[in-house]
């Protein structure tokens, strides 16, 4: 097949295209499918939705079509009514099919063509949407839609999911201000976000944390300790120590729970509990850590998510019958624009040092460790 043969489809052409979600979930995965059937239908196209990520392109069995009754009442369900998978790069293995061994590439671009697509929206982080690029080359019509928790896809200021985890991990700060205060202890939380501390510096702000540590500032642990001491001095006998998952000191690399195996990025974890031994001992205080972990990932999208969600699945839509692929939608505030994948894939959009939220949270009083 030559690359580029969909740009011969007239936009509308386009009577069927493909909704599919990728990797770790995130909240607002099920209002972008909502969007995306709605917006689809009412445009005279037919939606169907694929299960378990590209999975979903192996068998005519594994999608389904879906019409607007079908996606009544997801607006506010957290994970994923077409199922994600998170298991690395499906371009290195060779798959098994009901018509025999296949290269997977091979088989799904086949199959999209037998399938009668006329395009895919591909809802994903920055793993997906390397493949989707990936598939566009092959000549697959795809427009992208960035989803993480991490808020670290370049392009968009913001990925739907980031803010409900915002939100969940400032009530957990909350909720361990007063714990912390009762016992005078430090209270560590750990909180998600791989190497970018978007996470870990908005829910420190928003709970009003006394110290934030983020991957994008190494951190001296005697910097925080010394902190901890100066609060206990004025009288503020407790301290609330956010630490992002990524977040290493200056003279060490990160925590990591499971190596990086082929395709598939190393675990991290482990950083809020090496903080917490070396404050304990630094301080002689009592420290307790909290791992929020996949709690982060889980629940009902805030009101944020929804409509950040619901825009991009109804620019996916299109972009995609207007013929503009390969680009992934993003939030450029106000607006919801188009950039291509191959500006954003491979690339990660790390807290600037100089930040005004950590230059503000600095003349607060807030400690970075450095
Ligand atoms: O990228 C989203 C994320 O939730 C990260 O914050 C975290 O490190 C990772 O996924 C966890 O992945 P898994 O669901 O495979 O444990």
């Amino acid at each position: 097949m030559s690359e580029g043969w969909y740009k011969s489809l007239m936009p509308s052409a386009i009577k069927k295209i493909g909704v599919l979600t990728g990797g770790g979930d995130a909240p607002g995965l099920n209002a972008v499918i909502r969007a995306v059937v709605k917006a689809g239908t009412n445009a005279g196209v037919e939606v169907v939705g694929l299960e378990d990520s590209f999975d979903g392109l192996l068998e005519f069995n594994r999608s389904r079509t879906l019409t607007p009754k079908d996606v009544t009442g997801i607006l506010r369900r957290g994970g994923t009514i077409l199922g994600t998978v998170n298991t690395g790069d499906p371009f290195v293995k060779p798959v098994e099919t009901s018509e025999g061994p296949r290269q997977y590439a091979d088989r799904c671009v086949e199959m999209f063509g037998r399938m009668r697509f006329g395009g895919l929206i591909v809802i994903g982080g920055d793993g997906t949407l390397s493949i989707a690029h990936r598939f566009a080359k092959l000549g697959i019509p795809i427009v992208g839609v960035p989803k993480t928790i991490d808020n670290d896809i370049v392009g968009t200021t913001n990925c739907f999911g980031f803010d409900t985890a915002v939100a969940f991990a400032t009530e957990a700060i909350d909720r361990l201000h007063t714990t912390a205060e009762a016992h005078r202890r430090i209270m560590v939380v750990e909180v998600m976000g791989r190497y970018a501390g978007w996470i870990a510096l908005y829910a420190g702000v928003g709970g009003g944390a006394d110290a934030i540590l983020i991957p994008e500032i190494p951190y001296d642990v005697e910097r925080i300790a010394s902190q901890i001491r100066s609060r206990d001095a004025w009288g503020a006998h407790f301290s609330i120590v956010v630490v992002a998952e990524g977040a290493r000191p200056n003279d060490g690399g990160v925590s990591v729970v499971e190596e990086a195996t082929r395709g598939r990025p190393e675990r991290l974890g482990g950083a809020g509990h090496r903080v917490a031994a070396a404050l304990e001992e630094l301080t002689a205080k009592e420290t307790r850590t909290v791992v929020l972990g996949h709690l982060q990932r889980g629940g009902s999208p805030t009101s944020f998510d929804r409509v950040l969600a619901t825009r991009f699945g109804g620019r996916a839509v299109e972009l995609l019958l207007q013929g503009e692929c390969d680009k992934m939608v993003a939030f450029r505030p106000p607006d919801i624009v188009a950039v291509p994948l191959a500006d954003v894939v491979g690339r990660q959009r790390l807290v600037p040092p100089d930040f005004d939220l950590v230059r503000t949270a600095r003349a607060l009083g807030v400690a970075f460790g450095d």
